[in-house]
Parts: structure tokens; C-alpha cells; sequence
């Protein structure tokens, strides 16, 4: 096999990759957009909230666990994909308790960027109200399980770049819930640390900074004034900070 094999199409380009990546990682690398949420390039893909669906030969499967293969035919950004993507951001937000306005998150959050890049105007389905705890007992850090969309990255961060196995999702179903490690449950009782990884990967606000105030004002953040699709291979907080990932 030459090197001119390990190419793919996608979207009708074609897209050089690297034996071994995932359709994510080499769409990420030719710097195309795959819409995603539990992905993360630091840690091995989890395949749960299929916003990264595509199509492949035909069939739906996810970009972010599947390996690219010579000669693939990849449709990502059609009609069809990104409607299937707006009821998943739907579904996630009428799951939740997600009130943008008052979020502090609000213009850095992977959900809300989302929903703008697929064109949400309303939630759909009939909201959930579902009753989730609030846990405030840390100094540093508060997690609203209102916005959790249990994309599991801060289990994989603690677990793998932090070693604290701090975090953990339990139940089924619609009453799977981001569980803490510590016999209280309560993040208080655990060795979290505002510098830990884990403490600045949520996509959304569950896991944020307490007395951080809005300290850059809403409509200069990071999504305001370019949609995700621009920004959305470098993931947000080391966009922030000015990293490529
Ligand atoms: S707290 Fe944030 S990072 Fe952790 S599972 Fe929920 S949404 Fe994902
Ligand atoms: S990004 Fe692929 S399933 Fe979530």
C-alpha cells in the first residue's frame, strides 16, 4: 500500500489520514468539523451521546469510535445528520435543567454552542423538570447536576490524567446520575482540587469555578462571535487558554 491509499472521502473531500485514527481524529486533523460532545482527544472515546453520528458507506455509526478505513465514503454535514443532531441537543436539554441566561457558562458552553450550530429555536419534547442535586460543598468548585449531560469527561480526567477517581455516573436510564466518591457522596469530602484537569473539562456549567462572576462579560466569549464549528477540534478551555489540541 502506497501513501496515496490512506485516504477517505468525507463530505466529498478527500481526507488524508494516519493508520489507526478514528474518522473523528482524522476529520479533526484536516481540520474538519464533526459535531461532538464526549469526545475528547486526550481520552479514549465513550460513544455515548452520538452527536458525532455519521454515515459510513450508507450505515450510521460514530465518528468518534470508529476507525477510518481507505476508500471510506463519509457523509457528516447533511440535512438529514444534523436534524437527527438537533433532537439529540433537544433531548439533552429537556433532560437537564439547562436556563442559559443565568448560566455562567453561557457563550463558553459546548451544549449551548451546539444548539445554535443546528439551528434549535425550541426544545421539542416536553421538558423533564427532572430533580437533580446541586452540590455546593466544595470551596472551590460547585457542581450543578442540572447541566450534567454525563459525558463522563470529568470521570475519564480524574480517573486518568488526575488519578483520583473522584467521579462516577450510576443508575439507568432516564436516573443515571453523576455520582461522587467519597462516603458522604459530597464533593467537599473528597480530594478534588480546583487544579485539577477534571476541574476545567465539563463541556457544559456542571462543574465550575465558584466566585467566578462573569469575569469575561457575556457576548465576548468564545462561541459569541464564531460558531463551534470554527473552534470545535480545539476543545474549548485550552481554546481558551490559547492550546491546540
Ligand atoms: S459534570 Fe460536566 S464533565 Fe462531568 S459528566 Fe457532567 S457534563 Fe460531563
Ligand atoms: S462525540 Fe462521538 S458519541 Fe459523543
Amino acid at each position: 500500500m502506497n501513501g496515496n491509499d490512506f485516504t477517505f472521502v468525507l463530505d466529498g473531500e478527500n481526507i488524508r489520514f494516519e493508520p489507526g485514527q478514528t474518522i473523528m481524529e482524522a476529520a479533526s486533523q484536516a481540520g474538519a468539523y464533526i459535531p461532538h460532545l464526549c469526545y475528547h482527544p486526550e481520552y479514549r472515546p465513550r460513544g455515548s451521546c452520538k452527536l458525532c453520528t455519521v454515515k459510513i458507506n450508507g450505515h450510521f455509526g460514530t465518528a468518534c469510535t470508529l476507525p477510518v478505513q481507505p476508500g471510506m465514503q463519509v457523509e457528516n454535514d447533511t440535512d438529514e445528520l444534523n436534524l437527527m443532531r438537533r433532537r439529540v441537543v433537544q433531548m439533552l436539554f429537556i433532560e437537564g435543567n439547562h436556563y442559559c441566561p443565568f448560566c455562567e457558562k453561557s457563550g463558553n458552553c459546548q451544549l449551548q454552542a451546539l444548539a445554535y450550530h443546528v439551528g434549535m429555536q425550541d426544545s421539542h419534547f416536553p421538558h423533564f423538570f427532572s430533580l437533580r442535586q446541586i452540590d455546593a460543598s466544595h470551596p472551590e468548585m460547585l457542581l450543578d447536576r442540572d447541566r450534567c449531560i454525563q459525558c463522563e469527561l470529568c470521570v475519564r480526567a480524574s480517573r486518568e490524567t488526575d488519578k483520583k477517581s473522584i467521579f462516577g455516573l450510576a443508575g439507568r436510564s432516564t436516573s443515571t446520575n453523576l455520582v461522587i466518591n467519597s462516603e458522604s457522596g459530597l464533593l467537599g469530602d473528597t480530594d478534588f482540587s480546583i487544579h485539577d484537569f477534571a476541574a476545567h473539562i465539563c463541556p457544559t456549567g456542571a462543574l465550575i469555578p465558584k466566585r467566578e462572576g462573569y469575569p469575561i462579560p457575556i457576548g465576548e466569549r468564545l462561541y459569541d462571535h464564531q460558531d463551534i464549528s470554527a473552534v470545535g477540534h480545539l476543545h474549548p478551555n485550552a481554546a481558551q487558554r490559547g492550546e491546540s489540541k
